[in-house]
């Protein structure tokens, strides 16, 4: 028997995504949730994933004097809980160059838009705004380059009348929910084809 993939998940606010990672973990997937960290101190995630037996951590970004030392600490940190593979999850600094080579081929994030349309903030706004007849979100790797690297999975929907950025992302988040939890799996157990999901099929791939 294998020893299981240690995932470290990064996050800054309610950590609805880690929940889901952390819930999908159990019985014969390939990896199990070995710690849980925010850079926000009091971010609502952390007492979720402390409930569900996940060990936590805080590396406040606020408390270094640069990117450098913050990035060194957090570097620290997921080393010493023996991580193999990052997950950011609604977290919300971008990491440097020099960080994500430490972690390169190791470390995913998922984004709220069809990459590689709308890179970075208000994505749904962003895609309201251009009259686009579909949204969704994507899982890709951590690349230096923001939201730029490839992508291993995305889950589309429908823009429907009347929405708005709020609307929309509650439908997108839904998406998120099952797009992350099966792309862990796969990239756990080796495969990094990438997958997708539409919002009217249940199940992934
Ligand atoms: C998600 O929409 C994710 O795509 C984006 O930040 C949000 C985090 O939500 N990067 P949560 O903290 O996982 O609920």
């Amino acid at each position: 028997m294998a020893e299981p993939v240690r995932v470290a998940i990064l996050i800054s606010g309610s950590g609805s995504n880690m929940v889901r990672l952390v819930e999908s973990m159990t019985g014969d997937h390939p990896a199990r949730p070995v710690l849980v960290l925010s850079n926000v101190p009091d971010a609502g995630g952390l007492a979720r994933a402390r409930a569900l037996g996940v060990p936590t951590a805080v590396v406040d970004h606020r408390a270094y004097p640069d990117r450098a030392a913050f990035e060194a600490a957090l570097h620290d940190r997921l080393a010493s809980a023996r991580a193999d593979l990052i997950c950011l999850a609604g977290f919300m600094r971008v990491l440097t160059a020099p960080f994500v080579a430490r972690w390169q081929g190791r470390m995913l994030n998922i984004h709220p838009s069809l990459l590689p349309k709308y890179r970075g903030l208000d994505t749904h706004a962003r895609a309201l705004a251009a009259g686009d007849a579909e949204a969704g979100c994507s899982v890709h790797e951590v690349t230096p380059d923001l939201d730029a690297g490839p992508v291993l999975g995305q889950a589309r929907v429908p823009v429907l009348p009347g929405d708005t950025p709020e609307s929309l992302a509650r439908r997108v988040l839904e998406q998120e929910h099952r797009l992350y939890p099966e792309v862990l799996r796969r990239v756990a157990a080796g495969d990094r084809r990438a997958v997708t999901i539409d919002a009217g099929q249940s199940g992934g791939g």
